[in-house]
């Protein structure tokens, strides 16, 4: 059985390699993760990142060892410490949930590779689903604005947000997308631009504060991003930085759509507020490497805010597109995951 994505690749009997997206654009270097240390590092350090693939990462790692002997408890503990990784991405949780419950029922671990590529398949197919169903609401020509990176870095397939920015390039042939570099780690500016660009699809980069200005000009139709965690009551949390576009296009008039996979969905939290922020090393904030500009600063960083449902005009899963009437009936709240 073998996998080999533009950001993972995993292969019967070998570790799991990633690209370490730290890296990009610039290098492309691909990782082994043979250790839990390896692996919890590689995903605290954001070289593998997005909802949907650090959950998925963490299933194929898990697949990776289970058949090495090293018993039980000791898998156990490894969903565990992988599922702490990282707070706010729901995907990582939900998988590690069932994969302990499947543990704690199954005689042998002969289940977990199956079972991760089982994952992934429903991924890679929710990214389809989603792109085809978010294209529907784009109309030939239309500017789009995104924010963070959504696409195969960030998920199986073309990912979630990145899914619907493909899929209107690929029937319309003339749209165009603006992209928020995404302060502070720029996954805007150095990933979503370098997978635009292997696709063919035109973009123009642009600082986050500028998106205030191209909406007030009439130049952005409607803004596609993804999702982290999405609470029962639409809530949505997601890279710092999508509250802000979210009151930047009511105030414009602008559809704001949040493009994410049913596995993002965490029926049992009523709403946003209930979402865990994770806080970041603030030197994100002050500078990079040797580059510190601003050296002694106390910083604020929170890696994710809370964009209200009465702010999205839409939510589009694999299942359809979801209006507030939807989200009123309960659609989120009675998800089985
Ligand atoms: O901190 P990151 O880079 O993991 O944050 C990623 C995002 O916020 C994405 O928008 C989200 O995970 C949706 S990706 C399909």
């Amino acid at each position: 059985m073998k996998i080999d994505h533009i950001s993972l690749k995993y292969e019967t009997g070998l570790p799991l390699k990633i690209l370490d997206q730290t890296r990009i654009p610039h290098h492309e270097d691909w990782v082994e993760c043979l250790t839990l240390d390896e692996m919890v590092d590689a995903i605290k350090k954001l070289k593998v990142r997005g909802a949907p693939l650090i959950g998925l990462s963490a299933n194929f790692y898990l697949a990776s060892i289970a058949d090495k002997g090293l018993g039980i408890d000791y898998l156990m503990k490894a969903s565990k410490a992988l599922e702490e990784s990282r707070p706010t991405a729901v995907n990582l949780i939900h998988y590690m949930r069932k994969f302990r419950e499947l543990l704690s029922k199954m005689e042998s671990q002969s289940w977990v590779e199956n079972w991760a590529f089982e994952q992934w398949e429903a991924d890679r197919l929710a990214s389809e689903k989603m792109g085809t169903l978010g294209a529907t609401l784009v109309k030939p020509g239309a500017n789009l604005l995104t924010h963070c990176n959504t696409g195969g870095l960030a998920a199986a397939g073309n990912g979630t947000a990145f899914s619907v920015l493909k899929k209107s390039h690929d029937l319309f042939g003339d749209i165009s997308v603006y992209v928020d570099e995404t302060r502070p780690l720029l996954q805007g500016g150095r990933l979503t631009t370098w997978e635009l660009k292997k696709q063919g699809v035109p973009f123009k980069l642009i600082t986050d504060n500028m998106a205030a200005s191209l909406m007030s000009m009439g130049k952005v139709d409607a803004v596609f991003v993804g999702a982290d965690r999405i609470a029962a009551n639409g809530d949505a949390a997601n890279k710092i930085g999508t509250y802000g576009l979210a009151v930047l296009c009511k105030y414009h008039n602008i559809p704001f759509y949040i493009v994410a996979p049913e596995k993002t969905i965490d029926p049992e939290l009523e709403s946003g507020s209930g979402i865990p922020i994770e806080q970041r090393n603030r030197d994100e904030v002050r500078g990079w490497n040797e580059n510190l500009w601003a050296p002694d600063c106390e910083t604020y960083n929170p890696a994710f805010d809370v964009t209200p449902a009465n702010l999205i005009t839409a939510w589009v899963t694999e299942k359809g597109i979801m209006r507030d009437e939807n989200i009123k009936q309960g659609v989120f709240k009675n998800l089985k995951i």
